[in-house]
């Protein structure tokens, strides 16, 4: 081998040393943000560091040898490359090993820590929930007060919400309302659905318990159970600092008796000034009421009851809740009937 090829490949190597210098400082770096805590021996890295320096200078100390032509050789030199050589595999070996004990008992708690936040995320769907279902069941108290009074509409308010998850669940399908009916304002519709009459409390028992028609001054006071009600809501709503259900339910409440031509109460509403829950929450509310049995009157048929609505469609019912009810009359009739209309 000539000089010229035995200088080239050292020089070779020095670059080669030099990129391996600058490799192993930059996986030093990665090394030191990767770890969780003193993971990693920093003695080792030192040494690793050292012998590195160690070879580049004997590299660069030969080749200025061959340049000058003051060749070194002799057998300490050759065994000490020899041993160090070896000394630095190991280490090489060494920290391979240390880097991947650390990743590995890394991934170990990284495991370890999902788990727990996996059982964490259960224990809080579950406890969310069992608070739904507090919630929901403290809504069917305070409305089952003022029906519990109420004594001739037995399951009104149970009954009614499912007449308006029905209407609600058909008018999501509709072009016009698909943008308006989300998943939260169907689920909020119908939790409010049975607070609609709680108003009801603050009517005296001699007009909520009258057997037979109203007078014209028992009418106007039956008819303060919507501002009543929407009192009660409004006051609850306000101590929350968050949007709820109870803004739909308050609307509700107080819009249920608006009729379409403008001719209901207590606001005398008309068409889409009427909110869209008060709409849907009217038809519920008049074919549960046809569907009754009252000391005045029969149970009507559900046949009748669909007639009579069909016949208000316009006057009282927004025409395309009448839409919605006509598509989805025979579950209203099912739920009548498993749900004990009629029989009060
Ligand atoms: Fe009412």
């Amino acid at each position: 081998m000539d000089k010229l090829t035995a200088c080239l490949l050292i020089a070779g190597g020095i670059i080669f040393m030099l990129l391996g210098i600058r490799k192993f400082r930059s996986n030093k770096k990665l090394l030191s943000d990767f770890y969780i805590g003193d993971t990693f021996n920093s003695a080792l890295m030192v040494y690793h560091h050292i012998l590195l320096y160690i070879f580049l200078s004997g590299y660069i100390l030969v080749l200025i040898s061959f340049i000058l032509d003051q060749f070194l050789s002799s057998e300490f030199i050759i065994s000490g490359i020899f041993f160090l050589g070896a000394v630095f595999v190991f280490l090489e070996n060494k920290l391979h090993h240390n880097a991947i004990s650390a990743m590995k008992a890394n991934l170990d708690e990284t495991l370890r820590i999902s788990s727990a936040l996996e059982n964490e995320r259960e224990q809080l769907i579950s406890l969310n929930k069992q608070l739904l279902e507090t919630e929901n069941v403290t809504i069917f108290a305070l409305a089952y007060q003022a029906e519990i009074r109420d004594k001739v509409t037995g399951n009104h308010i149970l009954r009614t919400a499912q007449y308006v998850k029905l209407l609600v669940e058909d008018l999501m399908k509709n072009s016009k309302y698909r943008n308006y009916i989300s998943v939260e304002y169907k689920t909020e519709i119908v939790k409010s659905a049975p607070l609609h009459d709680i108003g009801k409390v603050g009517i005296p028992d001699r007009i909520l318990q009258k057997e037979g028609p109203f007078t014209r001054d028992e009418f106007e006071i039956m008819k303060q159970h919507c501002l009543l009600g929407a009192q009660i809501i409004r006051k609850a709503n306000e101590r929350l600092n968050f949007k709820s259900f109870l803004t739909i339910a308050e609307q509700m409440t107080l819009s249920h008796h608006e009729k379409w031509d403008g001719s209901g109460y207590p606001n005398g509403l008309k068409g889409e000034e009427i909110p869209l829950s008060g709409r849907i929450m009217a038809l519920a509310d008049v074919y549960d009421a046809l569907r009754a049995k009252r000391q005045y009157k029969a149970s009507f048929s559900h046949e009748k009851a669909c007639r009579i609505i069909r016949e208000e469609k316009g006057t009282h019912f927004d025409p395309e809740i009448v839409a919605a009810f006509e598509r989805v009359e025979a579950q209203f009739e099912q739920i009548s009937i498993t749900m004990n209309n009629g029989n009060h």
